[in-house]
């Protein structure tokens, strides 16, 4: 069985890492047109750096929990071909063991020159002071991460698992940003059935059964029920 599951901030918010959108999420404590957009950061890279190199700490120091793990344990039965598409940014997929992983929305761990477009990896704070170690253009150092108005990530390769799948599984997202909140109905309209894995319903009507509950609870159930053990 061929399986793509979508995940969001919800499948890391028992490692610690805040969401976005629920009671003190990140978008209720930071402006996103001010830190999350191209514009923000031309307007103030500081700022930009500052809110992702704090983002960046609190990722290394999150732990995957068990909804990782089992997802993991899902990806590793050779029943199934499973491919996660995930829009969070930090590393718990792989860190639980996750291997076919793709972040649409760019990794925390990762810097980019928005001049050269190098990527290299990074795990320590990024300042407006260095320079491109490719191009050596100094200022043009950002994290790369996909900000609101830019092209996601690997869309062609997301698109072409949810297209394909015979299940569409959607985990901890509210849904509420495309492409990626788009592509239950793209899953449906290719045959395929579609399961919600939430805290609170994204409300999606394109979904054929909704399952609530944290994360660590109802995804290891679910992982447990489909493996047959
Ligand atoms: N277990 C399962 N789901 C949870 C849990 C939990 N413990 N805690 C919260 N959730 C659910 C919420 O009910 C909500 O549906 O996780 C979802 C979080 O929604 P958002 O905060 O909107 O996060 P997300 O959907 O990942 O945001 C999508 O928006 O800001 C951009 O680029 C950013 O990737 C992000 C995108």
């Amino acid at each position: 069985m061929r399986i793509a599951i979508l995940t969001g901030a919800g499948v890391s918010a028992e490692s610690g890492l805040g969401t976005f959108r629920d009671k003190d999420g990140l978008w209720t404590q930071y402006d996103l047109s001010e830190v999350a957009t191209p514009q923000g950061y031309a307007r103030n890279p500081d700022k930009v750096l500052d809110f992702y190199n704090m983002r960046r700490r609190n990722a290394a120091g999150a732990i995957a929990n068990e909804a990782h793990r089992a997802l993991a344990r899902l990806e590793n039965d050779a029943q199934f071909d499973v491919a996660v598409i995930t829009q969070n940014i930090d590393d718990l997929h792989e860190q639980g063991g996750g291997r076919n992983v793709l972040h649409i929305h760019g990794s925390i761990f990762e810097a980019l020159c928005s001049g050269c477009g190098h990527v290299w990896p990074r795990r320590d704070d990024l300042s407006t002071a260095e320079a491109c170690p490719a191009c050596t253009t100094i200022g043009t150092v950002r994290p790369n991460i996909v900000w609101f108005g830019e092209i996601p990530y690997l869309m062609p390769e997301a698109t072409a698992y949810i297209e394909e799948c015979d299940l569409f599984v959607s985990i901890g997202t509210s849904g509420t940003v495309y492409p990626a909140a788009g592509f239950v109905e793209i899953a449906k309209g290719a045959g395929a059935q579609t399961l919600e894995l939430n805290l609170e319903a994204s409300g999606n009507r394109a979904f054929d059964t909704v399952r609530l509950g944290a994360a660590t609870e109802i995804v290891v159930d679910w992982v447990a029920e489909i493996r047959g053990v």
